[in-house]
């Protein structure tokens, strides 16, 4: 099935009806990778904390392609205008070798095992074995043909963009400056939880799985669920439908920020009919919800000047990969790497701040449990999102979700009974995937 004629038959006006094969069609799919993961836009590949010393790198992706995030060698000169932070395509310029092996380390340049073609950690190429030849008595044999020039065939190198420790590449140079990229009604979100603070990373969770990736930023775009899918949200209070919210989004609707506070004490009359409430259900180890609030919770209020709120959770979708969650004291990134229309990998990073005391720090780890593959919460997430796939399946190509909690508007909301923001984000897609080939 040709893409463009695909998205001639989104014939529904308006994106709160999203066909099915929007999530399972292969042609489709390697369109979504042009346009928009390899288009001009930014891509998540990771914390600059993760690579603190010249010479570190660590493996990540920008859509499908596998991308080295590394430090640089800087000339003391240079280093207040340039942080030394390169990412190249892990992908030889001889004959296409994914050449880096390992998932992180220190290295002096890269070298690929094939031919030993050598590149300094900027992706420059900086030499190759006989390129000149073999000398054989007074003749030269082979070699490189007259005028092979090193400074051609180095790796693809990507743009960088690096905020607040958060480092973002792109392999398009027609991707806007990043802060605009993000939007002004992002980036006082990003700016609450990193703006001026050193970086701790705490460790590690990786998870496949098997649904189509835009799954992923929907079900962090979608304040219906968590009150009734996670029933351990909706016991311990950390999540209902009457909390204090608001849905944020950048100009695009691409964007969004889950804004929500928990309400203080007492069980909220919305979990009456709400099944995954188990009143009974008690923690062995209630250090789980030892929630100690921290000062820069609290912001002001951007739409009320003069008043401020303090929420216990915002959840940032980041378009298109990458989702930042605070939720109370577990602070997390997610990465999602797609690997065809039907499946992608989910990598978590939890962090912390270089200045947390050390109960602090076991107090994120421990919330941390909250999240990931096994986590109390999100473990359902992933399940639900596999069973969406087996759903969309099952229908072929004909079937569309219904996605019209609020309305079937894209307008920033002050509650959670709302789909809203994954309204605004399919308006943006269809936009992006609409736009003639490039
Ligand atoms: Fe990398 Fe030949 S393929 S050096
Ligand atoms: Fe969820």
């Amino acid at each position: 099935m040709n893409a463009p004629q695909t998205l001639s038959r989104w014939s529904q006006p308006g994106s709160s009806r999203v066909p099915f094969w929007a999530y399972t069609d292969a042609q489709l799919y390697q369109r979504e990778l042009d346009k928009i993961f390899y288009g001009p836009h930014w891509g998540y590949v990771g914390l600059e904390v993760e690579i603190p010393n010249t010479g570190d790198f660590k493996l990540s992706h920008v859509g499908e392609r596998q991308v080295i995030l590394v430090r640089d060698r800087v000339a003391p000169k240079d280093r207040a205008t340039d942080h030394g932070i390169r990412v190249v395509e892990n992908r030889c310029a001889h004959r296409g070798v994914r050449f880096c092996q390992n998932p992180q380390g220190n290295a002096r340049s890269f070298v690929c095992p094939y031919h030993q073609w050598t590149y300094k950690l900027n992706g420059d190429l900086a030499g190759l074995p006989f390129k000149d030849g073999v000398k054989d008595g007074d003749c030269i044999n082979g070699g490189m043909p007259e005028g092979f020039d090193l400074k051609e065939h180095g790796l693809t190198k990507l743009r960088v963009a690096v905020l607040h420790g958060l480092v973002f590449a792109s392999f398009s140079e027609a991707a806007e400056p990043l802060e605009d990229y993000l939007g002004a009604n992002v980036m006082p979100w990003l700016d609450r939880i990193f703006k001026g603070r050193q970086l701790t990373l705490l460790g590690y969770n990786r998870q496949r799985i098997p649904g189509n990736w835009k799954l992923m930023m929907e079900n962090i775009k979608d304040p219906y669920h968590p009150g009734l899918l996670h029933t351990w949200f909706v016991t311990f209070g950390l999540w209902r439908a009457d909390q204090k919210s608001r849905m944020v989004m950048d100009a695009h609707g691409r964007h969004a920020v889950m804004i929500s506070r928990r309400n203080e004490g007492g069980q909220a009359a919305v979990t009456e009919g709400v099944t995954s409430f188990k009143a009974g259900m008690t923690l062995h180890d209630d250090r789980l919800l030892d929630v100690v609030p921290e000062a820069w919770w609290k912001v002001d209020d951007p739409s009320n000047p003069g008043s401020d709120i303090t929420p216990t959770v915002t959840m940032i979708t980041l378009f298109p990969g990458l989702i930042i969650q605070q939720q109370v004291n577990s602070l997390s990134t997610r990465h999602i790497v797609p690997r065809g229309e039907g499946e992608f990998d989910f990598v978590w990073t939890h962090f912390g701040f270089a200045d947390d005391p050390p109960e602090m720090t076991q107090r994120r780890l421990r919330q941390a449990n909250l999240f990931g593959p096994a986590g109390f919460v999100s473990a359902d997430d992933g399940e639900v999102i596999e069973f969406s796939q087996d759903g969309f399946r099952q229908a072929g190509v004909t079937g569309s979700t219904l996605c019209e909690l609020g309305g079937t508007g894209t307008e920033m909301t002050e509650h959670m009974v709302t789909e809203t923001l994954i309204r605004s984000m399919y308006a943006y897609w269809k936009k992006v995937m609409a736009e003639a080939a490039v």
